[in-house]
């Protein structure tokens, strides 16, 4: 059963799916079946600007798949913080972090709907470790951090993924400042991941017209930041070989070799 035709069989939902919605975009674009019509007539529409989206999207997954993979591995981390999930999908964060160390600790945080409902997918961890789902907005970190603390131990290393999540929030709300609570909590030693649209990518009309296409089709106002807005980000970090580049240029696997290119910058960084 499609989302759409299981929507008509239980009548209305409470939330409007007559505007797309980023989490469901997403999930389209990686070949995903929850999402609804709004959302896949303003995707099609993005890769008539964009034809990388469709690209654009499977990188970042793989980018999260081998960030999550070194923190777990390199880095020895075993507490992660993952906030604007997204509608599970293969390889979810704590599957792939446990295959590694099966006591992997993960606290999943997003505030769309449709992954709440899904979020059953995200609680299936094995018996050593454990997983927390939150139903939250990333700008209220008091509520966040609160019941996190439920299952994370705040005195041992953290690691923080924001990935690609923070152009869905305006200047008028602060990211930098909400980052920096968030890294304000967890010791040194914790680690911030992130990914994040960066305009230097497309050219100045694609740019302008996918920032217009967006305004007219998707819920959340995109915010598209430089790389030095995105560096930002990891003040009071040391950012992990290579720095920050382009979501496909972070560790690709050996071999690999693009032909097309995102329009993600992306960076790993360990607190001081
Ligand atoms: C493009 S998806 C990325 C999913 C996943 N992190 C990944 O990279 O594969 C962005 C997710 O962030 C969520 N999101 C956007 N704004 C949010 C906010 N203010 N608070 C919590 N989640 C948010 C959306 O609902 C969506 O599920």
């Amino acid at each position: 059963m499609t989302t759409d035709e299981a929507a008509s069989t239980v009548g209305p939902l409470p939330f409007d799916t007559t505007k797309a919605h980023q989490a469901r975009m997403y999930d389209y674009l990686l070949g995903g079946t929850d999402n609804y019509a709004a959302d896949r007539a303003a995707a099609e529409e993005a890769l008539k600007v964009y034809p990388e989206w469709a690209f654009t999207a499977r990188a970042n997954r793989a980018f999260l798949g081998r960030v999550v993979r070194y923190l777990a591995g390199e880095a020895g981390i075993r507490q992660f913080l993952d906030i604007g999930t997204g509608i599970p999908t293969a390889g979810n964060l704590h599957q792939v972090a446990q295959e590694i160390a099966p006591e992997t600790r993960v606290v999943y945080v997003d505030y769309d709907p449709v992954v709440l409902a899904h979020a059953r997918a995200l609680l299936t961890s094995n018996a050593a470790g454990a997983t927390e789902y939150i139903d939250a907005d990333l700008r209220d970190t008091g509520t966040i951090l609160d019941q996190a603390a439920n299952l994370l131990d705040f005195t041992k290393p953290v690691a923080v993924t924001l990935i690609a999540l923070l152009h869905a929030i305006p200047d008028s709300d602060n990211p930098h400042a909400i980052v920096a609570r968030l890294m304000d909590v967890v010791p040194s030693g914790s680690y911030l991941a992130l990914s994040h649209l960066g305009p230097e990518f497309l050219t100045p009309d694609a740019l302008k017209e996918t920032q217009a296409m967006a305004g007219r089709n998707v819920q959340q106002q995109i915010t598209w930041r430089s790389r030095e807005q995105v560096a930002r980000f990891f003040e009071g970090t040391d950012l992990v070989e290579p720095g920050l580049v382009r979501v496909e240029e972070w560790r690709p696997a050996p071999g690999t070799c693009e032909t097309e290119g995102s329009p993600l910058w992306c960076a790993v960084g360990r607190k001081r």
